[in-house]
C-alpha cells in the first residue's frame, strides 16, 4: 500500500506557467488567460511567470526583464487577483531548481530525446544539413524536467495548457510515478493536463494560427489607433458590398464572435447573409466590440506597468507564499531520498 504524503487541501489545485517570450496577444487572452482565470474561481490557483524557461531563447537582458513585467502586468490587468491566486516568478522560488536536480536522477535521457520541441529542432537542423545539435542548448533539452519541477512542487491536480504542452505534462506524470514507485510512497501528486482545445485554432490576421512568429497578432494592449489599423488590414476576398456572405467562412466574423454577445452575433450573421454589407462595415463592427472589451484592460495595464516597484512587490509576496509550500515538497523528497 502507498502512503499519501502530500498535503491534501479542500480545494483542488490548478497550476500553470506563462513563458514571457513576447507581448501578450488576443490569442493568449482567449486561449490561455481567460480559461485559467475561470479555473481560478473553482480551484486553488498557482500561476507563475516561467522566466527561466524564457532564458533558453531570450538572451537580451533588457528585453527579458521588460517582457517579464509586461506579461505579469497583463495577467493582473486581465483580472488575476493576487490575493486569491498565488502569483509569482519561477526564479523567485529556488526550491524549483533543487527539485529539478532530484527529478533529473529519475528522468530517462530517452524520454527527453522524444520531446516534440527538441525533436523538431533536431529535424530542422538535419533538413538544413547541419549538425543535429546545432543551436540546441541544454535548457531546451531539459525543458520538460524544469517544467515537471514547476508542476510537482505544488501538488498540482490540473495544469491548464495549450495542446503543444500536453506531452510535457505527460512527462511530469512519468517522472512523478517513477519517484513514487521507487520509494513506495505517494511523494508526488500525479497531475492531469487540462487542454485548452481552441488555442490551436485561434486565427491571426492572415487566417493562420495567431502567433508572434507569423507576425499576424493583435496585441492585447494595442492602443486604440493601432487596434483599428490592424483590424482594417485583415485580408478579405473580393465579394462586393451587395453580395450575400457566409459568416462562418469569414475571419472577421470569427474574431467578432470572441467579443460579441449572442444577440450581436446573430444580428451580424443576418447582415452577412442578407447582402448589402461590405467588408469595411464588418470590420467597423469588429473594432467596436473589440475595443469595448479591450479598453478597460488597456487602461488597467497602463496603470500597473507605470509602477514597477509595486508590481515587483506583488510578485514577491506571491513568491513568499509559493516558497512555503515548495519548501515542504523539497523537504519531503530530501528525506525520502536519504539526502536529508
Ligand atoms: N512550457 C509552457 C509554455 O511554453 C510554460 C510552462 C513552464 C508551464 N512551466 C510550466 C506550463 C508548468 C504549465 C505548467 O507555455
Amino acid at each position: 500500500m502507498f502512503l499519501f504524503l502530500y498535503s491534501g487541501g479542500m480545494k483542488k489545485i490548478s497550476l500553470t506557467g506563462i513563458k514571457p517570450t513576447g507581448i501578450l496577444h488576443i490569442g493568449n487572452y482567449f486561449g490561455a488567460i481567460k480559461p485559467a482565470l475561470k479555473l481560478a474561481e473553482e480551484y486553488d490557483a498557482r500561476y507563475f511567470i516561467a522566466d527561466y524557461h524564457a532564458l533558453n531563447t531570450m538572451k537580451n537582458p533588457k528585453e527579458l526583464s521588460a517582457t517579464i513585467r509586461e506579461v505579469a502586468a497583463g495577467w493582473l490587468a486581465a483580472g488575476l487577483d493576487p490575493e486569491k491566486v498565488i502569483f509569482y516568478r519561477q526564479s523567485s522560488v529556488p526550491e524549483t531548481f533543487e527539485l529539478t536536480t532530484i527529478l533529473m536522477a529519475f528522468t530517462a535521457k530517452g524520454l527527453l530525446n522524444r520531446a516534440h520541441a527538441y525533436k523538431a529542432a533536431v529535424q530542422e537542423n538535419s533538413e538544413k544539413g547541419e549538425d543535429p545539435d546545432a543551436g540546441i542548448n541544454m535548457g531546451l533539452f531539459t525543458y520538460p524536467v524544469l517544467m515537471a519541477a514547476d508542476i510537482l512542487l505544488f501538488d498540482s491536480d490540473v495544469v491548464p495548457v495549450g495542446q503543444d504542452q500536453g506531452q510535457h505534462v505527460e512527462m511530469a506524470q512519468d517522472i512523478a510515478r517513477a519517484i513514487n514507485f521507487n520509494y513506495k510512497a505517494e511523494l508526488l501528486r500525479v497531475p492531469e493536463a487540462s487542454i485548452q482545445e481552441h488555442v490551436a485554432v485561434m486565427p491571426g490576421l492572415d487566417g493562420r494560427k495567431m502567433s508572434k512568429s507569423y507576425n499576424n497578432i493583435i496585441p492585447l494592449f494595442a492602443p486604440e489607433k493601432q487596434l483599428r489599423q490592424l483590424i482594417m488590414r485583415i485580408v478579405t476576398n473580393s465579394q462586393g458590398v451587395e453580395e450575400p456572405k457566409d459568416p462562418d467562412a469569414s475571419l472577421i466574423y470569427l474574431l467578432y464572435k470572441l467579443f460579441a454577445s449572442a444577440e450581436e452575433q446573430q444580428a451580424l450573421a443576418a447582415r452577412y447573409r442578407a447582402g448589402g454589407m461590405g467588408w469595411g462595415d464588418a470590420k467597423e463592427e469588429l473594432f467596436r466590440v473589440a475595443n469595448r472589451e479591450l479598453s478597460p484592460l488597456r487602461e488597467r495595464f497602463e496603470h500597473i506597468i507605470a509602477d514597477i516597484p509595486r508590481l515587483d512587490a506583488t510578485l514577491a509576496r506571491g513568491a513568499e507564499r509559493a516558497r512555503s509550500i515548495a519548501a515542504q515538497t523539497v523537504d519531503r523528497l530530501r528525506r525520502a531520498t536519504g539526502i536529508a
